[in-house]
């Protein structure tokens, strides 16, 4: 042990289930409350297996130096779904040098480039979502029908296809990886679960018609930069993006979104609701930017009331709350040694919650991120895309798509919350979100 190095706190628990309980109930309450009681560093088992947990600011900036990039990687995580579905690598699961490998072909496909000029496409795809499903009178499960709606605009603009046919079984498929390979909150056993033998096989069935459409797309296809960079990339270099690789890559975006957007934007319904005065300047906002008959992306510069409620619902209602790693090797972080090998929580989203920080935490403080105050822009104090060379590819893209999404909802729906005094029901799997009995009413239509 190094000369510098302290004992590192252990979290207590109950016996064999250790804390999976306190974790599985609150997430990001029970990474802020280890921080508190126990400092930047502690360790905590949970259903048999122990845990490092690397928490705060310099944990969250520790991800992005060289050290960070060196002592952290993420393949065991996301081997069993590399196995799973015979590939030999997928982006979240790679590091170092294969991991830019994989990254550059992807880099154009996730950028802000694949979003920028059809954001009419995005408010058109949001308005048939209106039209089917937000119909006045209607009671609505918010967190599926943003898993619809979300399927529905990253299928069109990210893959050149709506897909709507194979939403259940994407948003099955993933479940089940996530719960169960990824995140391990589930048994394998579950794998042998007809229903999801069933949603993979037609997840897979999605990738071949995909590549087909792709591999030759007619002339009025739609653009789809990701899957044609892909195709490219596996016609051109196959020992960089094999067959069995291209097939699990080009379902990325779906799964990448399908519950991260979904759970951002279910919350940031109820945020926005559950604040009369937030919603009276988020409507102001989106009836302004679309009195316009098209938008551009400048015009999204001038709804600092949206994108300060997105921000702040991505503070309080984080969907990725930590990042999951393994030490390359032994190194000490604060004091603290950890050992090669040992299983790693970086709890870069403990800040959110931290008045040091975000003075009056609990607070749906929606300026809190203009300047002068940019309370975001601390040192480790914002990470809601996460941190590092994992940081989120498609984070541009995805904040473009609800800042659209959600401004055209507003401007469009008289939404309301069951009564006033309802509070927010959570899930904690396969990520952090609201729960999927969330419900809405729709008062009527505001405008079309
Ligand atoms: C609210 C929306 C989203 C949130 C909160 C979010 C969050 C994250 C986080 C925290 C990571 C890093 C995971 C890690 O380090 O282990 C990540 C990675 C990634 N995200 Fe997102 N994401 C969102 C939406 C999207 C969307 C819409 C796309 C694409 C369509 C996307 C594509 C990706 C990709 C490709 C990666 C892997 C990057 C890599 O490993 O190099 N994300 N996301």
């Amino acid at each position: 042990m190094t000369a510098e190095a302290v004992a590192t706190p252990v979290v207590r628990g109950l016996p064999l289930v250790g804390n999976a309980l306190r974790m599985g109930k609150d997430p990001a309450q029970f990474f802020v409350d280890c921080y508190r009681e126990y400092g930047p560093v502690c360790r905590v088992k949970v259903l048999g297996r122990e845990h490092a947990i690397l928490a705060g600011p310099e944990a969250a900036e520790f991800m992005g130096t060289k050290e960070g990039r060196e002592c952290l990687r993420s393949r065991e995580f996301w081997r069993g779904l590399v196995d799973e579905y015979g590939a030999t690598r997928t982006l979240p699961g790679e590091d170092g040098e294969s991991h830019k490998e994989l990254r550059d072909i992807m880099r154009r496909g996730y950028s802000r480039e694949a979003i920028a000029d059809r954001l009419d496409e995005v408010v058109a795809i949001t308005d048939r979502n209106i039209d089917r499903t937000w119909r006045p009178g209607a009671t609505v499960p918010v967190v599926r029908s943003m898993q619809f709606l979300v399927t529905d605009q990253l299928g069109e603009l990210m893959t050149g296809a709506s897909r709507p046919e194979y939403v259940k079984d994407i948003r099955r498929a993933t479940a089940y990886l996530l719960n169960v390979l990824v995140t391990r909150q589930r048994p394998r056993l579950m794998l042998r679960d007809p229903r999801y033998k069933r949603a993979k096989a037609r997840v897979a069935e999605l990738s071949r018609t995909m590549i087909d459409d792709r591999s030759d797309p007619g002339e009025d296809a739609k653009p789809a930069i990701l899957i044609d960079d892909l195709v490219r990339a596996n016609r051109e270099n196959p020992a960089a993006m094999p067959d069995e690789d291209l097939m699990i890559c080009v379902t990325g975006p779906y799964v990448a979104g399908i519950d991260t957007v979904a759970n951002t934007t279910s919350a940031f319904v109820y945020a926005v609701l559950k604040h009369p005065e937030v919603l009276e300047r988020v409507r102001a906002e989106a009836d302004r930017l679309f009195a316009k008959e098209s938008i551009t992306e400048k015009d999204l510069r001038g709804i600092p009331a949206i994108r300060g409620a997105l921000m702040e619902t991505m503070r309080l209602y984080p969907t990725a709350v930590v990042q999951m790693r393994t030490a390359t090797r032994d190194f000490t972080f604060q004091g603290h040694r950890i050992a090669e090998g040992e299983a790693l929580y970086v709890a870069t989203t403990v800040p959110h919650f931290l008045e040091e920080f975000f003075p009056e935490p609990m607070r749906f403080d929606i300026d809190r991120y203009e300047k002068p105050r940019a309370e975001h822009l601390q040192a480790g104090a914002y990470s809601p895309y996460g941190r590092g060379q994992h940081v989120c590819l498609g984070k541009t893209l995805a904040d473009v798509q609800m800042l659209v999404t959600l401004a055209r909802m507003f401007h469009r729906l008289d939404l309301r919350l069951e009564s006033p005094d309802y509070v927010l029901a959570r899930r904690t799997t396969p990520t952090p979100g609201p729960a999927m009995s969330f419900r809405v009413t729709v008062g009527g239509h505001r405008n079309g």
